[in-house]
């Protein structure tokens, strides 16, 4: 293992089980210093964490369930979703390279969707010293070989489902590894502006009017901007302007 990657994945701890890489890596953190690039993976997660307090369901053995810990030192708090972007390009730039023929999305803030269904997502977690990122905990599941998803995986799809083939898992994770390492050497070198061009050229319905939530009511709209914070800026069809941070807004779906 190593040869793609410089730093990303030159340590890697394999882990039978474990409640959830994040909060394992997480904790790890608390109590010693670790270099950057390591990464936790396991075969299984028994409390496996998704975005807004969600569970993160995957089959054992079949998927890649991991957190890569990076010190993203350099990135003021106030832009830590240029790492998102980073982070949501790499995994999508791997899942392109392996299904070359697929549309691959990344539905804002960072699922990665193809051709309109979840294959992926991220959930990064930070730890802050003195208003530094000292430490950001990039986790990732990527749906692999996994072919059934239960009721409330029904948007899910999976490489083997789009491939029809078997993945394999290790060489998978090295791929991850690389792709992270290029987008995060990237966001280091302040190759800023590009991050941001290139992920909302990739994002899922953008310029496309789709119906949105805001919980209160439903209504149609289009993606103008994600701001440099990561807010998302929907032009509705009346001509106005709204604002969302992630909790606030969900997507209904395609206007008839
Ligand atoms: C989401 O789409 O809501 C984010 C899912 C992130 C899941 C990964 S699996 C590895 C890492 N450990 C966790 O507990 N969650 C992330």
């Amino acid at each position: 293992m190593g040869a793609d990657s410089l730093f990303v994945g030159q340590r890697i701890m394999r882990l039978d089980q474990v409640d959830s890489t994040n909060s394992f890596a997480m904790g790890i953190l608390k109590g010693m210093p670790v270099e950057e690039g390591v990464v936790i993976t396991t075969a299984k997660q028994t409390r496996g964490r998704g975005q807004r307090g969600n569970t993160w369901e995957s089959e054992p053995g079949k998927n890649i369930t991991c957190s890569i810990i990076l010190k993203p030192t350099f990135l003021d708090p106030s832009l830590q979703f240029d790492l998102t972007r980073a982070a949501s390009l790499a995994l999508s730039d791997v899942i392109a390279d392996l299904l070359p023929e697929r549309d691959i999305r990344i539905k804002w803030p960072n699922d990665i969707y193809v051709d309109g269904k979840k294959i992926a997502g991220i959930l990064i977690e930070n730890v802050l010293i003195s208003n530094r990122i000292n430490y950001a905990v990039v986790g990732i599941g990527l749906n692999v070989n996994q072919t059934e998803f239960s009721a409330s995986g029904t948007g899910a799809t999976s490489l083997k489902l789009l491939g029809q083939v078997e993945f394999d898992l290790n060489n998978l994770l090295r791929m991850i590894c690389a792709a992270v390492e290029v987008r995060y050497l990237q966001l280091r070198a302040g190759k800023t502006e590009q991050l941001r061009a290139e992920y909302f050229n990739r994002l899922f319905m953008a310029n496309i009017v789709t119906r949105y939530t805001d919980f209160t009511k439903v209504f149609d709209a289009k993606i103008l901007e994600v701001t440099k914070e990561g807010f998302l800026v929907l032009e509705l069809t009346d001509g106005s302007l709204r604002r969302f941070a992630m909790k606030e807004v969900g997507w209904v779906g395609v206007t008839q």
